[in-house]
């Protein structure tokens, strides 16, 4: 199977998931579960869950073993999406190809989707699947997915140091401290959930110490790649491609690698990522095929 019909067909697994357990509009309080649905559905790569059922292939997970933690990822990533939008942070108004949830609901509503999709993420966590023996793997996961989505390890202190490091009248010295930084920065804000989502795969599956070592050694370099990447993006792509505004960090002032670096100089730095993740997969052979081209992907994309 080629990568986009295998990515077409755990997209579609993922979706229906989702809709089936994700609170009925019909339920009150029937805007929330609008709202939260609204930006569930609105579309996404799904990068995140790919990754979570791409791990698990090395280990022959069934489905219903590992599409439920699979899909609680994309709840907290759209999550996270939603306060990136806000307008108390990056204050943008499209995402995913549509209007972002608080210029549709407005930011009480926004806030508050967010939250549920957090929270529910971690309900599905421990649910799901319901076979006793997986009960000890689950645990493990919602210890590795709370570090990866919070502070000091993950996603919300990485947001805090990108705020914290947003300055309009930077100068461009000494690059290599910036360096460090925004590595740091990428590692946590974008880098943890992607990691998380491979532990999860090689957690649910029972992975060898070693195995776990590489699998996290692939994962951290494709981390740092998909955020090089985005913000190179952010300057060569267009919003109708990429479904959100572009052109924008330099604006506002963003640390990142095109502004230290320049667009050509960060895709190649996104590619030498991209083949020391690689090179950490061939211990798995041809089960690390997809992961493979999932790596490819990442930076061969153009949304
Ligand atoms: C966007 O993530 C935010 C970053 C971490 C750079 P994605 O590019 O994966 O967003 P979707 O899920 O495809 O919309
Ligand atoms: C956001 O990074 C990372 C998150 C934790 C959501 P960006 O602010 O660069 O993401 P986009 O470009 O808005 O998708
Ligand atoms: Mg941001
Ligand atoms: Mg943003
Ligand atoms: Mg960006």
């Amino acid at each position: 199977m080629n990568f986009e019909d295998y990515r077409a067909k755990k997209i579609l697994l993922v979706e229906d998931f989702l809709e089936r357990v994700l609170p009925p509009i019909s339920n009150p309080p029937s805007i929330l579960h609008e709202a939260m649905r609204y930006s569930i559905f609105a579309g996404g790569k799904r990068l995140r869950s790919l990754l979570s059922i791409a791990t698990g292939d090395i280990y022959f997970l069934s489905d219903s073993v590992i599409v439920p933690p699979a899909s609680a990822i994309e709840l907290i990533h759209t999550y996270s999406l939603i306060h990136d939008d806000l307008p108390a942070m990056d204050n943008d108004d499209f995402r995913r190809g549509k209007p972002t949830s608080h210029k549709k609901f407005g930011e009480a509503i926004a806030i508050l989707s967010g939250d549920a999709l957090l929270t529910y993420a971690f309900f599905i966590l421990s649910k799901y699947p319901q076979e006793e023996e997986y009960a000890m793997r689950k645990v493990r996961v919602i210890e590795e997915v709370s570090k990866a989505s919070g502070t000091p390890y993950g996603m919300v202190a990485g947001q805090v140091f990108d705020m914290e490091n947003t300055d309009k009248n930077r100068k461009v010295e000494d690059i290599e401290k910036l360096h460090s930084t925004l590595v740091d920065l990428h590692s946590k804000k974008t880098g943890a959930l992607i990691s998380v989502a491979v532990k999860i795969g090689y957690i649910m599956g029972g992975a060898t110490k070693k195995e776990e070592e590489f699998l996290d050694n692939y994962s951290k370099n494709i981390g740092i790649a998909f955020q090089i990447v985005d913000d190179v993006l952010d300057e060569i792509s267009s919003q109708e491609k990429m479904g959100k505004r572009v052109k924008k960090d330099r604006e506002e002032g963003k640390l990142t690698y095109p502004l230290l670096f320049g667009v050509e100089k960060s895709i190649e730095m996104a590619r030498d990522h991209v083949e020391e993740a690689k090179s950490h997969l061939e211990h798995f052979g041809e089960r690390g095929k997809i992961l493979s081209v999932i790596a490819d992907f990442i930076v061969d994309r153009e949304f």
